[in-house]
């Protein structure tokens, strides 16, 4: 049966791309399936150990997730910190995966730049403990956006190594399922994790760079549109974001060296819920003077009930803490018994 988990940083504002590339799909995904959505302040401290307002963040993430439309009563959401066993799988983790794979991550490259030395462990060992976020609930499913796509093979390749190095022990104590791993059927305990990554804002670029994704870390605001951002700040962002003189063309091949027009229609594309196909047979032939402003308009009625709902539940803080340790709580109780197992697979004493 297919098991939904994902995990947002309460690191910064949340952009478009986070809401496109990932919020939106778990929405989607929850009407369907079995969810567990987390905010993952241990992985926040990877990259920054001090901060200011954890706390406030944390809530705020959670807030962004209500006001999308998660449903935290038929499923899952809660703060990682809350689940001691994210911790505690990480770490065996940490065991079966090798710094080789660590050290091949174009993540931790890119966030430890040059000074690689002076980054913390902790950064190093990021994946390690994203592996154990999914695999504690053996999740079969995660969606999220392309930059992720490397750190849920490496979730595959820490899967597969455990489900092998302790193959034996698995089947002496009868707990593992029958997988099917591309062409062969093999007996594991945890499953291989398939992401679900694709659609039109799989990667939203920066709205001044098309060849930069949209982050949180970029210092120019003008680069992202924030989940909170007013609807003049919105118009005001897609009006400058950096475009070329053409018309939109009728065919999404015509786009490809035009990284910038590509995003603004894949922006569009996501926020209605439309192929990248069907927004240029819309608008082909039209001058961004047009494009522009359907964009923001289409931007605005989708984004501002979802800031005004955030400020509704943010002044209420004891609600959303309510929720986390609610959502703490279930997700506790299926952590423990995947950890009972694994602690018996390697032969931990444990109770
Ligand atoms: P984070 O907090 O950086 O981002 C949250 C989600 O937003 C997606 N995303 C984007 N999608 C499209 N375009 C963009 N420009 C863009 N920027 C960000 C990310 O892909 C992500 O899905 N490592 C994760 C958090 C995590 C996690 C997990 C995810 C920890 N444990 C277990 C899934 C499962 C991260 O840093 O996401």
């Amino acid at each position: 049966k297919p098991l939904i988990f994902s995990g947002v940083q309460p690191t910064g504002n949340l952009h478009l791309g986070n809401y496109l590339g990932a919020i939106r799909k778990f929405v989607a995904l929850q009407d369907t399936n079995e969810c567990i959505y987390c905010v993952v302040d241990l992985h926040s401290l990877t990259a920054q150990l001090v901060h200011n307002d954890l706390q406030s963040q944390t809530r705020s993430i959670t807030a962004a997730f209500l006001a999308s439309g998660i449903d935290p009563k038929k499923h899952i959401v809660f703060n990682q910190a809350r689940v001691l066993q994210h911790a505690e799988l990480a770490w065996i983790f940490n065991c079966v995966a090798r710094i080789g794979w660590m050290n091949r991550m174009t993540q931790f490259k890119d966030k430890a730049g040059k000074d690689r030395e002076n980054a913390s462990l902790g950064l190093l060992a990021y994946p390690s403990l994203m592996a154990a976020d999914i695999l504690l609930y053996r999740a079969t499913h995660v969606p999220v956006g392309e930059d992720q796509k490397q750190h849920l093979e490496l979730t595959r390749d820490i899967a597969q190594k455990f489900n092998n190095d302790f193959s034996t022990r698995i089947a002496d104590l009868g707990i593992g399922v029958e997988m099917q791993v591309g062409e062969e059927t093999v007996n594991g305990y945890f499953p291989i994790t398939e992401p679900i990554i694709g659609g039109p804002a799989a990667r939203i670029m920066s709205l001044r760079d098309g060849s930069k994704k949209m982050s949180k870390s970029d210092p120019s605001d003008l680069s992202r549109i924030n989940l909170t951002d007013d609807a003049d700040t919105i118009s005001k962002k897609i009006r400058k974001a950096k475009t070329d003189p053409a018309p939109l063309p009728s065919e999404l091949d015509e786009l490809k060296d035009r990284p910038e027009a590509e995003n603004l229609v894949g922006i569009y594309a996501g926020l209605a819920d439309m192929t990248k196909e069907e927004v240029l047979s819309q608008f082909a032939g039209q001058q961004f003077s047009v494009f522009k402003p359907a964009l923001a308009d289409l931007a605005v009625e989708k984004l501002s009930p979802i800031a005004s709902e955030m400020r509704r539940l943010m002044a209420d803080p004891g609600h959303i803490d309510a929720v986390l340790r609610d959502g703490g709580d279930r997700a506790r109780a299926i952590a423990e018994t995947t950890m009972k197992d694994v602690r018996n697979i390697i032969g931990l004493l444990g109770d």
